[in-house]
């Protein structure tokens, strides 16, 4: 793809977010805040629906996960221990001029690429958020808002171990806020400085590390796969030892082919015993796990799958956005899998008369129960359909005169745009096939 190209669809995106109430630029009315953004009606649907997908996934198709929800703000020494204060920084330079900010890396030459200015010599830069605790603002009163929602599962790895009975392997999932003072954020919401994570932390016996790393790799594509995501735009890379984090002994990234290139999605890690030695040694407690069929004691490694909620949103947006000329017009449709879309289903009555909308309302009422639809008897109904494609309805359900005689709607698919006829009383069942396939 061209860079102009790239550009447009990235601008067309973000604008269709903007006036679709997807996604807001936070604190708009003020002028904004750089990379922190609000998710409007229909953005926290869709958001919402992936996080539910995810935690299903899970926490529920199987029976080996656990989830928790641990809180954002956590003792300041977990992240001492977790290695985070010491090492989770960037190297960057600043501009002696105009005082911006860069990543080493993406500063060729010695100047400012901004003004031309004078650069400082490359620093640490640490991208924790600092706040204080209580009344006394103090270096005793410092903590961090978590850069990574895992710290918090691997603290409470005895107490989930504990109430859940799970036997190794087994693990614990969580979905939260992150954050993360970074240097460049940007590209919309891909790279922000308040984020949401989906994290699973798979517990394991260390000489199993390889087989499992292997099983979550297959695991997690399938499930983008499932999400609609086209095959040939996801791959993984595998982490050289420059590019590890601190904590992981082998790293691969899913990367989906983003417009301004492939980029990291999901990180999956072989975590080791890093990180509950680390806080065996730090707290003295005890986090090691007796095997009570090979009598054996040890501290189990971790296989993580980290994802993050915002850039798989951007992925199911882009991957979804369609402009198309179908019979002499054009029309913007997002192919969101039925599964996540926002809204499920427009109903429509074909005119405002013959007792159409009232009956189109009753179906309404029918359908809410069960799923999120929208109601819109103004205008052509081409242009009703059109702007639902815009915004990934997968389904729209039209009262017209046949309607009155036979019970029966027609049923227009979204991609296909193929209408069949349902009967009224057959939706709720018809509907939950093709969103669900159950
Ligand atoms: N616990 C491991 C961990 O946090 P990571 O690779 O640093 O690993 C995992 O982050 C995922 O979190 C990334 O793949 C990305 O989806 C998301 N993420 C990280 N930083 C982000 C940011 N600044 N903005 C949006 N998402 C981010």
């Amino acid at each position: 793809m061209t860079n102009k190209k790239t550009q447009d669809l990235m601008e067309k995106l973000v604008s269709l977010c903007k006036r679709r109430g997807f996604i807001f630029q936070s604190s708009e009315i003020y002028g904004g805040i750089n990379s922190c953004w609000d998710y409007g009606p229909l953005g926290v649907e869709l958001k919402n629906n992936i996080k539910s997908y995810w935690w299903k996934s899970m926490t529920q198709f199987r029976d080996d996960i656990e989830g928790i929800d641990a809180s954002i703000l956590m003792h300041p020494l977990v992240w001492v221990t977790s290695g985070h204060v010491e090492s989770f920084a960037d190297p960057m330079v600043d501009c002696k001029s105009c005082k911006m900010r860069f990543r080493a890396e993406e500063v060729e030459g010695e100047k400012c690429p901004d003004c031309g200015g004078e650069l400082t010599e490359t620093r640490q830069f640490n991208l924790m958020f600092k706040t204080h605790m209580g009344a006394v603002e103090d270096e005793a009163s410092v903590v961090y808002l978590r850069p990574e929602t895992a710290q918090g599962i691997y603290v409470n790895f005895l107490n989930v171990l504990g109430p859940s009975r799970q036997k190794l392997p087994f693990g614990i999932a969580q979905i939260g806020k992150a954050f993360r003072n970074e240097i460049s954020p940007g590209n919309f919401i891909f790279r922000s400085r308040e984020f949401e994570q989906m994290e699973m932390q798979y517990f394991i016996h260390p000489r199993e590390d390889e087989k499992w790393i292997e099983y979550w790799k297959e695991e997690r594509i399938r499930w983008y796969h499932n999400l609609g995501i086209r095959k040939e735009n996801l791959r993984f890379h595998l982490h050289d030892k420059k590019e590890l984090a601190f904590y992981a002994k082998i790293a691969y990234d899913v990367e989906y082919n983003f417009p301004f290139s492939w980029k990291e999605i999901e990180g999956i890690h072989n975590r080791t015993d890093y990180d509950l030695s680390r806080h065996t040694q730090a707290t003295a407690k005890d986090l090691t796990y007796f095997d009570d069929q090979t009598k054996d004691r040890f501290i189990p490694y971790i296989i993580e799958t980290s994802a993050g909620v915002d850039r798989t949103m951007l992925v199911c947006l882009i991957d979804g956005y369609y402009e198309e000329v179908v019979k002499g017009e054009e029309r913007t449709v997002l192919r969101l899998d039925p599964k996540i879309a926002p809204i499920k289903a427009g109903i429509y009555p074909l005119v405002k008369r013959d007792n159409m909308p009232e009956v189109a309302k009753k179906i309404e009422d029918l359908l809410r129960p069960h799923f999120k639809v929208f109601y819109d008897e103004g205008g052509a109904i081409g242009r009703r359909y059109r702007r639902q494609d815009e915004v990934g309805t997968p389904f729209g359900i039209t009262v017209d005169s046949q309607t009155l005689e036979d019970e029966t709607v027609t049923l227009r698919e979204r991609d296909s745009m193929e209408q069949i006829r349902v009967k009224i009383d057959d939706l709720v069942g018809v509907l939950n096939k093709k969103i669900w396939g159950i």
